[in-house]
């Protein structure tokens, strides 16, 4: 791991655009002290804490690498070990009961984990009624060209309308789905920018890390290609 892979996971959030779609949670999902809110890869537990501390509310968090004991020590530092739990699991095969849950947010990971097997995991463990937010990565056309692609990442290319059909295939009504603002890209490398220069510049031939890669494309032509989108949906279950 070189240092600006260090720097990226230092960050609280690992995906471009987390805060405004908390923002999207805070807008569309009514949430108190009796809400159980489950959250499929919360990372480093960020979104999850906040929420608690803001509503009161309950939240489990299904993650299923070791970022589970940060978050845990996170929750216990914030005196938030009584209302939020992180558990070890695979977020398309959920270890939760059916219909149990409030509301689902999945941030930045839907795809990660497998995007229909994510939604129809998310929408077993909802009551009928109960909203999701998730957020992804996106592009404007199925068909991007070479220099535009991460060499990490691999096809499909879903855009928004590709990924709002999957979302009602999986059983949802969407309330709403849109890019959030293409800045979110650039908010999200900003932090990263001026070290991974300091690295190239000190060794200009050195390897080069995945999240540098993945600036390179960006910049070189994924600013008109990629979005990161968001949406709202509703488990249309009667
Ligand atoms: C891009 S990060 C997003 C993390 C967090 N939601 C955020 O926005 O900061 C993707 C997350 O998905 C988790 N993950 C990957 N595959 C998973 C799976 N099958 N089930 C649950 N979590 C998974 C990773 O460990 C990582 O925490």
């Amino acid at each position: 791991m070189t240092d600006v892979w260090n720097l990226y996971i230092a960050q609280d959030y690992l995906t471009p655009g987390a805060r405004e779609t908390v923002d999207l949670v805070r807008q569309h999902v009514p949430l108190d002290a009796r809400t159980n809110v489950l959250e499929v890869a919360p990372g480093k537990g960020t979104t999850a804490l906040t929420l608690a501390e803001e509503y009161g509310c309950r939240v489990l968090g299904v993650e299923l690498h070791a970022f589970v004991n940060y978050a845990r020590r996170a929750a216990r530092k914030r005196g938030l070990g009584d209302r939020v739990s992180f558990v070890r699991g695979d977020g398309g095969a959920l270890p939760v009961r059916d219909a149990t849950f409030d509301a689902a947010i999945c941030i930045g990971a839907p795809s990660i984990v497998g995007t229909e097997r994510c939604l129809r995991a998310m929408h077993r463990a909802l009551r009928p009624g109960g909203a999701i937010v998730v957020s992804d990565w996106t592009w404007t056309a199925a068909d991007p060209p070479p220099e535009a692609v991460p060499p990490h990442v691999t096809g499909p290319f879903v855009t928004l309308d590709t990924y709002a059909s999957a979302i009602r295939d999986a059983g949802f009504r969407i309330v709403h789905g849109e890019p959030l603002p293409q800045r979110v890209w650039d908010d999200h490398y900003a932090p990263l920018r001026g070290p991974v220069a300091e690295q190239r510049g000190a060794d200009p031939t050195g390897p080069v890390d995945p999240i540098e890669a993945e600036m390179r494309a960006y910049d070189a032509a994924g600013a008109d290609w990629w979005r990161y989108s968001a949406f709202v949906a509703v488990n249309m279950q009667a």
